[in-house]
């Protein structure tokens, strides 16, 4: 989702801005744009992507000593040169055809509730709109409040804003000073090395290779910048310390390889990250889940929290939301707590039951999901103070929220569709259920030893089913040509099907649906024809033999099948039942190896139609607004 890079610095800075863009491409966006005070303030924008900016910048030789650059993912109006950043503010009655020079640029992350309000009441007042952002209202409202000091300007103008923001603005007057500002968005501060220049970013990655002492901004908070100083002002506009991290962020331009594609490098990488994940758990201990800060150095202790909670609520999005399904059925199977897993953007408006004595567990890969903060938020709000997360970025905000942590190691994921984060999530997940059993006395020593065995092996059962990948394209070439799919699966594989289906719609943009395999006659039979294929994570559990049941009625009304067998499974290939066996039984830890080819063959579909896999239409990496 959008994107934020500013500097003030001593040197040109417009390659760092466009190359911090580079580095935030993966998180998706649709247009993108750049503005430096050069003399005066001027902009280069397109709905392109950013290597066609950097050669924009390049031939129109764009330099300045400050800046703000931006990626926008559109909210509010059509991704068109004219709605993305940065926006100008050339003051009342002026526009883009007036002979005065702008006075205020801005970028902006985040979505203005009242901004319809307040574009009225700017109007009013003459100010000239030329986009259908919420985002042009800001750079006007500071302009409005604008009398020589930008930093009183950004702050006057905060105080009006309803919604969420993380902003970046520079002014023609003080051509020295990027102001930044952030309230319900990410927005860090990067501390150049030698005292002469300082950064704004969405993320650390952003400034990878060029500073990483990092200060993580807390809500409220605005920042004045300048080449060798910054400043910073908490939400009361009081004057505030913030740590400076040593954050060593990894360029998002991992190469690639012998991958066509990040998704598939992804893919590929499981058995290490999962072998990463895993690495020094020697043995199940809630200390795996204390906290990371928040409670002073060592954190909260999740020794104490486990054996006070009696229920888990598991909020998240998206593929994150999945892997707390399948979460449900192990903590509710091993661990016998009663588990609850709620979407949370409708978590965080609807009227709930709270209980205190709960667990509250968030599971996000990037830790900045809007709405799984907001979730987060109103649980706490509801006095459920025991916070957990899942989480692959450490730095993130969601870390920083949440009282106790497991981070996972999946490394950084630029394909937009999750796969190595779905994959560990479970991982840490599974942990988690066992760390929780063994709190309630009820993982015996020979279980919890099976358990870790049956862990420890998982990397090496990964690349045994990744080698599953030339049956995976031989299937894609069929659905390669289909508008619609179907997916099956039961109990714990259920979510897998779920799963699946949402990589086939992602990367693919075929319609795919799942369903428990129990209720297709209670509705979707109806659209079974031979042109519909039904995939079918058919594992050898207690299910199967219903499963197989489901399955006859799928293949009676014409419906060709593709199923997931496991090796011991009695179903074979035959007309219309396509079988791809399983290398092996993986009892509860199946989902981690059943997902996996059904990621091989969204992304292998994916391919055959010729879709940008890594960056798939509409959608953004990291969810950071509502
Ligand atoms: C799909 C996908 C999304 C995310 C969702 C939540 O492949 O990646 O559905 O899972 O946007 O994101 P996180 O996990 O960052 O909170």
């Amino acid at each position: 989702m959008c994107g934020i890079v500013g500097a003030a610095s001593s040197r040109n800075i417009v390659p760092v801005l466009v190359q911090g863009l580079q580095r935030l491409e993966y998180r998706g966006y649709d247009s993108c744009g750049v503005a430096v005070h050069a003399g005066g303030l001027t902009r280069t924008r397109t709905t392109s992507r950013v290597a066609d900016l950097l050669t924009q910048v390049h031939d129109d030789q764009v330099e300045g000593l400050t800046g703000i650059a931006h990626t926008r993912w559109a909210t509010h109006g059509a991704p068109v040169v004219h709605n993305a950043h940065p926006h100008f503010s050339y003051g009342p009655g002026e526009g883009p055809d007036s002979t005065k020079p702008p006075r205020v640029a801005l970028v902006h992350n985040g979505i203005i509730e009242n901004h319809e309000a307040l574009r009225a009441s700017l109007q009013a007042r003459g100010y000239v709109f030329s986009s259908q952002t919420d985002t042009e209202v800001i750079a006007h409202l500071i302009d409005s409040h604008y009398d020589g000091d930008l930093f009183e300007a950004v702050k006057a103008s905060v105080k009006q804003l309803h919604g969420a923001y993380a902003i970046a603005a520079i002014c023609r007057d003080e051509p020295h000073r990027v102001i930044g500002a952030r309230a319900g968005s990410p927005l860090i501060l990067g501390v150049g090395a030698d005292g002469t220049e300082n950064f704004l970013a969405s993320d650390a990655m952003a400034l990878a290779g060029v500073t990483d002492q990092i200060v993580y901004l807390e809500e409220g908070d605005v920042v004045d910048l300048q080449p060798g100083k910054y400043w910073i002002v908490d939400r009361a506009h009081k004057p505030v310390a913030r740590t400076v991290r040593t954050v060593q962020a990894h360029s998002g331009a991992a190469e690639l390889g012998p991958y066509r594609h990040y998704m598939q490098k992804e893919i590929f990488e499981q058995p290490r990250a999962i072998g990463d994940t895993l690495e020094g758990v020697q043995g199940i201990v809630p200390e795996l889940f204390d906290g990371v800060g928040q409670d002073g150095a060592t954190g909260a202790s999740a020794h104490r929290v486990f054996k006070a909670i009696d229920k888990v609520l598991i909020l998240a999005c998206g593929t994150s939301y999945y892997s707390g399904c399948a979460a449900k059925y192990w903590l509710e199977g091993i661990a016998k707590i009663p588990t609850q897993v709620e979407i949370a953007s409708e978590y965080r408006y609807r009227d709930s039951v709270p209980d205190p004595k709960t667990l509250v567990v968030t599971i996000t890969q990037s830790g900045e999901t809007a709405d799984t903060l907001a979730a987060l938020k109103h649980a706490r709000s509801l006095g459920m103070e025991h916070t957990l997360t899942i989480c692959n970025v450490a730095t993130s905000a969601m870390v920083r929220e949440c009282k106790l942590a497991y981070i996972t190691r999946a490394g950084v994921e630029i394909g937009v569709a999750s796969t190595k984060a779905f994959t560990t999530q479970l991982a840490g997940l599974f942990l988690l259920t066992l760390a929780l059993a063994q709190a309630k006395g009820r993982l015996s020593d020979a279980d919890e030893a099976r358990y870790l065995k049956e862990m420890r092996h998982l990397p090496v059962a990964l690349q045994s089913v990744l080698a599953l990948e030339p049956q995976l394209i031989s299937w894609s070439e069929d659905f390669a040509r289909k508008e619609n799919a179907l997916f099956l699966g039961r109990g714990l594989h259920y979510p897998i099907a779920l799963e699946g289906a949402l990589k086939l719609k992602e990367v693919t943009y075929i319609h795919a649906e799942a369903y428990a395999a129990g209720e297709l006659k209670h509705g979707p039979l109806a659209l079974v024809t031979s042109e519909m294929p039904v995939v079918a994570v058919a594992p050898n559990d207690a299910l199967l033999e219903k499963l197989k049941s489901n399955l006859q009625e799928v293949r009676a009304r014409g419906g060709v099948l593709y199923v997931l067998a496991d090796r011991d499974t009695q179903i074979d290939s035959s007309e219309g039942i396509h079988v791809i066996r399983m290398p092996e039984h993986y009892g509860a830890l199946s989902p981690l190896l059943h997902v996996v080819p059904l990621q091989l063959l969204a992304y292998h579909t994916a391919c055959a139609r010729g879709t940008d896999v890594d960056k798939p239409r509409n959608l953004a990496k990291s969810v950071t607004v509502e």
